[in-house]
């Protein structure tokens, strides 16, 4: 990335109740030898204490636009990036690929505070029986290694990896999509939960409308590199004013979902 497009804004006088402001934000790629945009003059913010959720079909540039706003997709990237807290955070769609299969548990969720912070080695055996704790593990499972667990503790250790610096911002690309139904609410219900307790912020990314409806607030729809529609969930459920949005939702059986978590009352 150009680093000079992220910046990071910490003082409480420039708050401003987000803690993401992106504008125009634009990835350029090549295909071919022309320029393709991945993600193309892409504005819309975040706000403090919100799950917002991104949709959009496979290849729209959901985890390009992801990618950029955290500074780990550098290249070809234009447009202004706030942030409003510090070390902001990102849980990925494969919980097996982002865990380093060589490492135990301990290992991993003790490296993002060794790395950045000072913390004595008893501050940080606290810090990570805390975090287990938060995600419902046990802490037998210290010293083993990724490939020893299910597909949704693993997913609960990416959380709680990207959970030990204490982040007020996270995005979620897709991080329910490798597992199966019963582990997936298990996961977006731990999600809602953390969003809750630690008054965390997230971008929340799916493909699966049903699942976007069920745990955010608002909601972004994005197509070709474009945000084509944004609004409050129940605005855009009831009155989508894309077709694109109207195929989205029919491909997703939504109606079901929204229903049930409307009378459900707590739906954050
Ligand atoms: N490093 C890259 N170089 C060139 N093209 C890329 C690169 N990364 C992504 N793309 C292209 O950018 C587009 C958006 O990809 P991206 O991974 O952001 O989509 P996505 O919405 O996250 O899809 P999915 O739902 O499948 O995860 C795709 O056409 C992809 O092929
Ligand atoms: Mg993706």
């Amino acid at each position: 990335m150009n680093k000079s497009i992220i910046k990071t804004i910490t003082s409480d006088s420039e708050r401003t109740g987000n803690v993401l402001e992106v504008k125009h934000l634009t990835v350029e790629f090549k295909k071919n030898k022309q320029p393709f945009y991945a993600v193309n003059d892409v504005s819309f913010d975040v706000k403090e204490g919100e799950i917002l959720g991104l949709a959009g079909e496979s290849g729209c540039g959901k985890s390009t636009l992801s990618r950029s706003i955290l500074g780990i997709q550098k290249k070809g990237v234009s447009g202004e990036i706030k942030h409003f807290y510090k070390r902001p955070q990102m849980v990925f769609q494969d919980p097996a690929g982002s865990l380093n299969p060589s490492k135990t548990i301990e290992f991993i969720l003790k490296e993002p505070i060794t790395v950045k912070g000072n913390f004595s080695g008893e501050e940080k055996d606290r810090r990570v029986r805390e975090m287990l704790k938060m995600v419902d593990l046990s802490e037998e499972l210290l010293t083993r290694y990724p490939h020893e667990l299910s597909g949704g503790q693993r997913q609960r250790i990416c959380i709680a990896a990207a959970l030990m610096q204490e982040p007020r911002f996270l995005i979620a690309d897709e991080p329910v999509s490798a597992l199966d139904v019963t582990v997936q609410s298990q996961i977006l219900d731990l999600l809602k939960r953390l969003h809750k307790e630690l008054n965390l912020s997230i971008l929340f990314i799916s493909h699966d409308l049903r699942v976007i409806f069920n745990l955010c607030d608002r909601v972004m729809i994005m197509k070709s590199g474009k945000i084509v529609e944004m609004g409050d969930k129940e605005e855009i459920y009831f009155s989508p004013k894309q077709e694109y949005t109207k195929e989205l939702m029919d491909a997703g059986r939504t109606k079901y979902m929204v229903s049930e978590s409307k009378s459900e009352k707590n739906i954050k």
